[in-house]
Order: C-alpha cells, then structure tokens, then sequence
C-alpha cells in the first residue's frame, strides 16, 4: 500500500479520523453556526490556495466567527498533512465552528472549533463531462449567500427529488431569478456571450477563474441578475466548482438546453479551463 493512513487536524492536533470527537454543544452541530471551504490539490499543490484562503476569511468574517490562525500558518499545516499520503489528488475540507457553547445558544470567542480533513479527490464520471449533466430548479436562496456556511438543509433535503430526476445539481431560484447551484455556480449561454450572476451567491474560486480565463481568450462575458426563464432560452449551460471543474449541463427540469448537446462554447471553457489547471 503506497497510502499511509490519513491524518486530519482537529483543535491543535493531528489526529486520525476515529480520535476526532466534537462536544454536542458545538454551534455548528447545534445551530448551524459554521463556515467551511472545500479545495483540491492539482500537480501535487493546493490549487487556487491564496483564493481559497481569502474566501474562507470572508465566509468567517460575515458571520463573525474568529479565525483561529494566520494565513502561514494554516498553510504549514495543511502542506504537512498532504506529505503524510500519497494520493495522486487530495480533496480538502476546513471547517471553522463557533465552537463549543456553554448555554448551546451564546457564541464564545476564543472556543472555536477547527478542523481540516483530507480525502481522496473523487472524481466525477467521465460521461458527465462527454455527454452532459442534467438539473433541476429549486425555490430556495441561502442565508449569507456570499458565505460558505454549513447549512446544506434545502440541498440535502431534495436529494431524493435530484436523483429521481437523474440530475446532477439543483440550480436555486428565487424571486424569478436564477442564482446558483446547490454546490456549484453555473453560467448560461445566450449568442455567444457567458452571463452569470453576480449578486445573491456564493462567489465561486472556479466561477471567478471562468470569468477570468473566458475574458482573456475574448469571450464576452456579463456578470448580472439571471431571470428563471433565461436557463430554459440558454443556448448551453454550464457549471463550476471546485470538485467537479467546469460541467456541461445539458437539461434543465426536463427541458432540453438548446439542442440537448453539449455546446460549442462549454468545450472551449472546459478546455481552456484544463489547460490552465495542468499547467498549475
Ligand atoms: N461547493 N455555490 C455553492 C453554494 C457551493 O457550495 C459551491 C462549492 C460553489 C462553487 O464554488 P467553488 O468554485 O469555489 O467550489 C458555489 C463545494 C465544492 C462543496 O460544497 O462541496
């Protein structure tokens, strides 16, 4: 075996998995007062690590969670618990908690809880990538959208409806508007420009190296509000996230995006999307 066992950090020390112990008085587990970020490596390295970073320090300053540690030092750790395994592809969770709360409700400064766990990257299926991903629309909107907090409730909760609809994602809408995925962002396609939102989400590390990399190979690209109806009149569709790069979506509630197939564009923004992450 060429993997060593995983090791995590958890409050100050690195632990396996089965040492971990969270007190049931956490606010992430009893509120839902927590904030996470999710990072892959690429070539061996943390990809988009600085991006990354800066986004978990907004997510907990929105919510007002202190950050337990600077930046180097995050850093240090998160590179040695990589050296411990030899996984070809690391995923990469940190979690950040209000912590531990004496009357479960008052959140202490100075008890947060966190924590990084290491994983094997789990790729998505190829056919995903070659013949399309389908979605399904759902009435929601997240608290603290420019957060990435914990609280997965409505996205967990339509599980059941996603796969009954052999769909991939759940792309939220609200108010007539069209904002992100359950775990993605995603753009449409409309005469040969990129249009994707830009308020009401969670900015997305992938969706901004998009935006940025479709710009500079001459791609129009608007960042504005998305009507519910502009995804069924999408030329094509597309998704980003960390986990899963940039994913064609192909149908949408059972309607198909324009010709069902993937589009002209989405191949072009994959590829340029892969070339990039190669060369990292
Ligand atoms: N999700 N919007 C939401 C609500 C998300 O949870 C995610 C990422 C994104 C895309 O962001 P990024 O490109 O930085 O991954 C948008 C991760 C992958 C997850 O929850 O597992």
């Amino acid at each position: 075996m060429r993997n060593k066992k995983l090791v995590h950090f958890f409050n100050g020390k690195k632990l396996p998995l089965e040492k971990i112990k969270i007190n049931p008085y956490d606010l992430g587990l009893l509120r839902g007062y927590g904030v996470f970020d999710v990072m892959c490596t690429q070539n061996g390295k943390p990809f988009l690590f600085e991006e990354h970073w800066r986004r978990f320090q907004n997510s907990a300053k929105e919510l007002g969670i202190a950050l337990p540690m600077p930046k180097n030092k995050y850093q240090k750790i998160l590179l040695d618990l990589l050296k411990n395994s030899r996984f070809e592809k690391f995923g990469i969770r940190t979690v950040l908690t209000g912590g531990t709360s004496s009357n479960g409700f008052d959140y202490q400064p100075g008890r947060e809880t966190f924590f990084i766990l290491i994983e094997k990257f789990k790729a998505l299926p190829e056919k995903i990538y070659t013949d399309g991903a389908r979605a399904i629309t759902l009435d929601h909107n997240r608290d603290f959208a420019r957060a990435k907090t914990t609280n997965y409730a409505a996205a967990i909760n339509a599980q059941k409806k996603k796969e009954e609809a052999g769909a991939l994602e759940i792309i939220y809408v609200k108010n007539g508007k069209a904002l992100e995925a359950s775990t993605s962002n995603f753009f449409i396609v409309k005469n040969g420009k990129l249009i994707t939102a830009k308020d009401g989400i969670l900015l997305g590390i992938t969706r901004n190296l998009v935006v940025k990399l479709a710009k500079k190979n001459n791609f129009q690209v608007i960042e504005r509000e998305i009507g519910e109806k502009e995804i069924y009149s999408a030329d094509e569709i597309f998704l980003t996230a960390t986990n899963k790069d940039v994913v064609p979506v192909v149908m949408v509630d059972g309607k198909k995006i324009g010709d069902g197939k993937v589009g002209e564009i989405t191949r072009e923004i994959m590829k340029i999307f892969s070339v990039f992450a190669e060369k990292y």
